[in-house]
């Protein structure tokens, strides 16, 4: 397992990858890896014969008022987690190399950035959209790797490829959870031990969604309802929003219809700890 820290390295090393024939996977993290994220990267090493996993926390994507100090990092663990799973490099730029003294350049994927975490988190779909095609230049894959877990990070990343001609397969994993049901994710580290047993209640919330969006004639409106009072029933989270959306075009559904994939998807905070989770429903 090697480790590059540079950009001029890293796509050096690709270009030699792919002269030599080597089908190369992809997986951008923001690092502090976890379970979820070794799932990504055996995902990659199935789908590939080179993995390289990034490891980089992109100021360009946290709001003034984010976690962008405090987010959790441990590089060296990094490093042993991802080749353990079966990781060939680990790309860990610096960040005054991946946004130098004049750097101006922004991808903005229209509407679909806008709409739910987007309206809680402006820009932040654009600094993931210019990241990840800052990721795709320097480290030249044939396959790029995501979670579910993003669920709208997924279908952003899947316009920009599409729009910009990005020759680029992606595979997107499901959602890893911890045996009491609770997605997987860097900032469960933040939730205090009573927040961290309330918690569950997201997934609980979700799958209520899927049994009554299953049964006919069933409301969008009158599920999210149910799954509100239910989170507020019974923790301490405080509802950003609940959504039940088109899950390509991430359309509020007002009523149901056969043949659709529905993505129900919501944002809790449990004190300064904002989780997201979300569930694909196909009625
Ligand atoms: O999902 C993440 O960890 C980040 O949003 C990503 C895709 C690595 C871009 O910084």
């Amino acid at each position: 397992m090697e480790v590059i820290r540079s950009i001029g390295g890293m796509q050096h090393t690709s270009d030699r990858l792919r002269c030599e024939g080597k089908r190369i996977a992809v997986v951008p993290t923001m690092g502090y890896l976890h379970e979820g994220h070794l799932t990504l990267i055996r995902a990659a090493r199935k789908a590939a014969d080179v993995v390289i996993t990034t490891v980089f926390v992109n100021p360009a994507q946290f709001g003034p008022h984010e976690d962008f100090e405090r987010y959790p990092r441990n590089p060296e663990g990094d490093i042993s987690l991802a080749s353990n799973a079966g990781s060939d490099f680990v790309f860990l730029p610096d960040r005054s190399d991946v946004y130098p003294e004049g750097y101006r350049t922004y991808v903005n994927v229209e509407t679909l950035s806008e709409v739910l975490e987007g309206k809680f988190r402006p820009g932040h779909f654009r600094g993931v959209a210019t990241i990840v095609a800052k990721l795709f230049a320097i480290t030249k894959p044939h396959v790029a790797v995501f979670g579910q877990k993003d669920a709208q990070q997924v279908v952003v990343v899947r316009r920009m490829v599409q729009d910009l001609n990005f020759d680029i397969e992606l595979i997107v994993v499901p959602t890893v959870r911890e045996a009491d049901g609770l997605a997987l994710s860097s900032r469960n580290v933040y939730l205090s031990p009573s927040q961290r047993t309330e918690a569950p209640v997201l997934y609980r919330s979700l799958l209520l969604a899927e049994r009554r969006l299953a049964e006919p004639g069933a409301l969008p409106s009158d599920v999210i309802k149910e799954m509100s009072s239910l989170i507020s029933n019974t923790s301490s989270g405080v509802i950003d929003y609940i959504s039940v959306a088109d899950a390509n075009t991430l359309e509020e559904l007002h009523r149901i219809e056969k043949g659709r994939t529905i993505l129900v998807s919501l944002a809790v905070r449990f004190g300064t700890t904002r989780l997201i989770d979300n569930i694909l429903v196909s009625p």
